[in-house]
């Protein structure tokens, strides 16, 4: 794709970084689709659950010579020389990691979320062993062995669910029952797609009665049990917790397995490296440790604690408006609205015409959905990212009517435009870090 001088024009009047001058001689068709994707970034409106602007700092980070080197092994103890200056950045990710999130041991290696699950599985279990994991349908992750992954070639999963959709209240009773009968080495929480918090508590006592060991998956969440706006697993005696650390944590791509005990960590430890994978991708590495001494910091609490006050501000103005929210609310980042119920069409049809005004959320399975993953009756959309741009509950209100008329107008052309233009107008009031 070539973009052609008058859109170059245009992003250096939105004052986007132009300073990729080697990469724009080198590669212009790379440069290129790179300038669109600012633009993208900064004329939309970014409502995907998962998503987040890192910082400039953590940005610049992942663009540094990290890279070229090899680091297979941990600070202290590797496998080719040459460390001193990785072993700092390791150590001080490994560092800021166990203060966030009050653990004895962090591992900081693993290449992603699902890369950080598949290791902990395989430091805890034996081929043939159960886990029990949140339903899928429910909103639990693909990586929490749905039947499409190799996962559920290697370990068996069993389910536990909500008691009821209409307030989210996770069934423990019937987890209860299933793991009395299933006997699982993990007792796993987590989930992509589910508004609620989880009871550790009851988990863990559940997880004591049968000998399991807890594990929370707090990928979507990371950056409010950080922030302390949500609870943090640990506090209520979890064994494990595994992350990505790109979502709500605000970092660069990539994984993590936090451990309550050293001696667990050992385990985690020989299961990401040699186990399974090969040398830290230390750029990343050094990048989660500036992100995580940004989450450190008292402002991130701020950002933590706003992200689920422009949720509710923002699930409350679609019930408001009639529409149908799974669980009929939220308590976190995210929320599940249940589009057939609410406007008559399927999610993919809202998301697409929500991409032709500008605005990013994702179709998503509900609770029950009688249709198909590729063509499910709801959207699913979140704060982070939004909020990272400053916005609050007044902009809630902005974003949410622009939401609901783009859905109305579906059908009228003129009118998606100049709500496309409103949107764009919007959004540059709110600037991009690291690129407006
Ligand atoms: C709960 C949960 N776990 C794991 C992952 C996988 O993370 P990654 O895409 O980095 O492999 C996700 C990603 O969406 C997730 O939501």
């Amino acid at each position: 794709m070539v973009i052609g001088h008058s859109l170059r024009y245009a992003l250096s009047l939105l004052n986007l970084m132009p300073t990729y001058t080697a990469l724009q001689t080198q590669d212009p068709d790379i440069y290129n689709a790179l300038m669109g994707e600012m633009r993208r970034q900064v004329e939309g409106v970014e409502l995907i659950a998962s998503e987040n602007y890192i910082s400039p700092a953590v940005l610049e980070t992942m663009g540094t010579v990290f890279n070229n080197k090899y680091s297979e092994g941990y600070p202290g103890k590797r496998y080719y020389g040459g460390q001193e200056f990785t072993d700092i950045v390791e150590t001080l990710a490994i560092e800021r990691a166990k203060k966030l999130f009050r653990c004895e041991h962090a591992n900081v290696q693993p290449h992603a979320g699902c890369p950080a699950n598949v290791a902990m599985y395989f430091a805890l279990l034996e081929p043939g062993d159960t886990v029990m994991g949140m339903d899928l349908s429910h909103g639990g992750h693909l990586s929490h062995g749905h039947p499409v992954t190799y996962l559920t070639k290697i370990f068996k999963f069993v389910r536990y669910g909500m008691k009821d959709v209409e307030t989210g209240e996770i069934d423990y009773d019937a987890m209860r029952q299933v793991a009395l009968k299933e006997k699982p080495k993990i007792l796993l929480g987590g989930f992509s797609a589910y508004p609620r918090e989880l009871n550790y508590a009851k988990m863990k006592a559940i997880a004591d009665e049968v000998g399991a060991v807890t594990v929370m998956d707090m990928a979507h969440i990371a950056g409010m049990i950080a922030g302390g706006a949500l609870r943090n697993p640990f506090d209520d005696g979890f064994d494990i917790v595994t992350t990505t650390t790109h979502k709500t944590l605000r970092g660069p791509r990539g994984g993590m397995i936090l451990s309550r005990t050293a001696e667990l960590g050992k385990k985690i430890d020989k299961s990401v490296f040699p186990g399974f994978q090969g040398g830290p991708i230390m750029q990343m590495v050094a990048a989660k440790a500036v992100a995580f001494g940004e989450a450190l910091k008292p402002e991130f609490k701020d950002y933590a604690h706003q992200i689920i006050r422009n949720s509710k501000h923002l699930a409350t103005f679609f019930m408001e408006k009639g529409a149908k929210l799974v669980t009929n609310g939220t308590d976190n980042h995210l929320m599940m609205i249940d589009c057939v119920t609410s406007f008559g069409i399927a999610g993919a049809e809202v998301e697409t015409v929500l991409d032709r005004v500008g605005i990013t959320l994702n179709k998503n399975m509900i609770p029950n959905d009688r249709r198909k993953p590729m063509d499910p009756s709801g959207v699913r959309l979140g704060t982070p990212a939004i909020t990272t741009r400053g916005m609050k509950e007044k902009e809630m209100e902005t974003l949410g009517a622009f939401i609901l008329k783009a859905i109305e107008k579906r059908a009228d052309e003129a009118a998606l435009k100049n709500l496309h233009k409103e949107v764009e107008i919007f959004c540059k009031k709110f600037p991009v870090p690291g690129i407006s």
